[in-house]
């Protein structure tokens, strides 16, 4: 048992941790009755040292108590797997339709949308910007019908579905409650996430349509909106995705995507929002890597560092605003065009890094996407990598499993320690925004960039298949190919929208929204108001683009 003054602290926490993981157990039962190895060898709930020191309840804790090191729930898997969530979305609505109900049927618990670039940076299928583009790194969206296309035959009461879209987040989430609308479910009973995360495509990712300042307003007010309207959803997707797949480090992953948190949260409370009133829907997204023990740590320090930030830098008092919430993805940089079959390997190690992680969401890379969209069968076996870790390994069965090792602690400390050190970095430049402007994380991430290709160029750095272990004359496997001539069905399709819909009400609802761009309010209800009449993606973004102006990135 613990020692000294610890040991009645230790045992009043823990005591205090069992009674109330007892009540949750009421409402959220686990998974199974026990838990037991092929042995029949019980598999407890959680591990604990022996004799906790006072580093223990500082540095861990318990599963769902802050500092959250643990996980955010007290049971993890044991009580709910984590949301299988691929990301898909292609071509016409219809058909990105198709691949949503077929990853549904095939086990699939949540949905993630991919729009093409031209909805990503609000242009019309139709706009000479869309040009080869339409449908072809995503779903086509140009208005409320292709919307209402995408989710036919989807009761949006049950499910959570995620929208990968930033500058024009608000109309692609207006969409989503008309579309609920028309279903007849309320918004306040509609879950999901929209990425809404301006800074980092202004560091990474690249598809920004408005300057800082206007962006940062339309993102607050999704975070007033959602807390009043819509509760249940989660208003920002705050990621280190984009930022790892640009060549940063683990560290700066962890460091960049914090520090724009603490950007977005002081935004929210210059726009006069409590804390507690919009953090707990605050969600993030994070990237798992190759380095196994390193990208486990990082997801621990992660989630002790937002818990500290929210507690003792803005003084949250809700629990659930401490909590880190994290999507992962696994990395999209390590798969190899040569060998796609190894792939498969890379992405089961990468996932399991993930969940011994504890990821609440995770999306697994198909063995193809280093050459195209996935195929049906490519983007099958990447769900079933994460059902048979979920249900094969027994790696769900226990919380935090690498709780205590030597090695991942140790790595965790470390790597929250080089983390905050960016973050001071970061806050004497100004914050976030002020280090953006000054190009400070794209060129910390350029030399990252560098030095791991440098690696991987003088094979210090192996990549099986590529600089080892190659093969000559591979095949290439079958692909997803995208039918060209989807962009002249998008086309068409808008025509003869533009010509059933009530123009002078488009009109209308446009101006409306222009003088609200002038002033003050919340934009939410006006763009709510122009999706329901049918102005497109590209009509909105374009008076707002007219009212805000284009930024031209650093
Ligand atoms: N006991 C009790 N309750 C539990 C539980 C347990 N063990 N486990 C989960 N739950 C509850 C949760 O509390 C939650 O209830 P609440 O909403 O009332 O709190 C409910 O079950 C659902 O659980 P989660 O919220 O943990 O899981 P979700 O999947 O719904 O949400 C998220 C996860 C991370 C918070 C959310 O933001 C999310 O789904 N994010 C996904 C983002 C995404 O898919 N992004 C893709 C981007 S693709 C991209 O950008 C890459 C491209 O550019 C290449």
């Amino acid at each position: 048992m613990a020692c000294g003054m610890a040991v009645e602290t230790f045992d009043a926490r823990y005591a205090a941790w069992k009674a109330k993981t007892e009540e949750l157990l009421k409402k959220v039962p686990e998974r199974k009755e026990a838990f037991t190895t092929s042995s029949g060898i019980e598999v407890e709930r959680l591990y604990l040292p022996k004799n906790p020191d006072e580093a223990y309840l500082e540095k861990l804790g318990f599963p769902g108590e802050y500092p959250f090191t643990r996980g955010i729930q007290p049971t993890m898997y044991r009580g709910k797997f984590w949301t299988m969530r691929q990301y898909a979305g292609y071509g016409t609505a219809e058909e990105t339709n198709r691949r949503f109900r077929y990853l549904l049927e095939q086990g699939q618990t949540g949905l993630s949308v991919a729009f093409d670039l031209p909805t990503q940076i609000g242009y019309d299928s139709d706009h000479p910007m869309a040009l080869g583009e339409v449908g072809k790194v995503g779903v086509a969206i140009d208005s409320l019908e292709d919307m209402e296309a995408l989710f036919e035959g989807i009761p949006l009461d049950r499910v959570s579905t995620s929208m990968t879209i930033n500058a024009p987040a608000a109309i692609l989430l207006a969409m989503y409650i008309a579309v609920a609308e028309k279903q007849g479910v309320p918004a306040d009973k509609l879950s999901g996430t929209i990425q809404n995360d301006i800074l980092k495509e202004y560091i990474a990712r690249g598809t920004y349509i408005f300057p800082p300042k206007p962006s940062m307003r339309l993102i607050t007010d999704i975070f007033a909106y959602c807390s009043a309207h819509v509760p249940k959803w989660n208003t920002i997707s705050i990621s280190g995705y984009h930022i790892r797949e640009a060549g940063s480090t683990a560290v700066q992953e962890v460091a960049f995507t914090l520090a724009n948190a603490i950007a977005y949260v002081e935004a929210a409370l210059a726009a006069g929002l409590e804390v507690d009133q919009f953090a707990p829907r605050l969600a993030f997204f994070f990237n798992a890597h190759n380095h196994f023990f390193e990208e486990i740590a990082k997801f621990r320090a992660a989630r002790r560092m937002w818990a500290k930030i929210m507690k003792e830098r803005f003084g949250a008092k809700n629990p659930r605003s401490m909590m880190l919430r994290f999507h992962t993805q696994t990395g999209g940089s390590t798969l190899t065009a040569q060998q796609p079959d190894n792939n498969i390997v890379r992405v089961a190690l990468q996932a399991l890094a993930a969940v011994l992680g504890g990821t609440q969401s995770l999306h697994t890379n198909a063995r193809d996407e280093a050459l195209a969209l996935p195929t049906e069968e490519s983007a099958r076996i990447a769900l079933r990598t994460q059902q048979i870790i979920a249900y094969e390994t027994g790696v769900a069965d226990t919380v935090d499993p690498l709780g205590g090792s030597y090695y991942v602690e140790a790595l965790t400390d470390r790597i929250e320690e080089e983390a905050w050190a960016y973050i001071r970095k970061i806050d004497e430049l100004g914050g976030a925004v002020a280090a953006i402007e000054q190009g400070y994380q794209q060129r910390e991430i350029r030399k990252a960039a560098y030095e791991t290709q440098r690696k991987i160029e003088s094979g210090e750095l192996v990549v099986v298949g590529v600089n080892k272990f190659r093969l000559e004359n591979e095949k290439q496997p079958e692909l997803l190919r995208v039918d060209p001539a989807i962009a002249e069905k998008q086309k068409a399709k808008l025509e003869r929208l533009r010509q059933k819909r009530d123009n002078a009400l488009v009109a209308k609802r446009l101006e409306a929204l222009r003088k609200a761009a002038r002033g003050t309010e919340n934009l939410m209800p006006y763009i709510l108001d122009a999706v329901r009449a049918y102005c497109t993606v590209g009509e909105i973004c374009g008076v707002l683009r007219e009212e805000f102006g284009e930024y031209q990135g650093v």
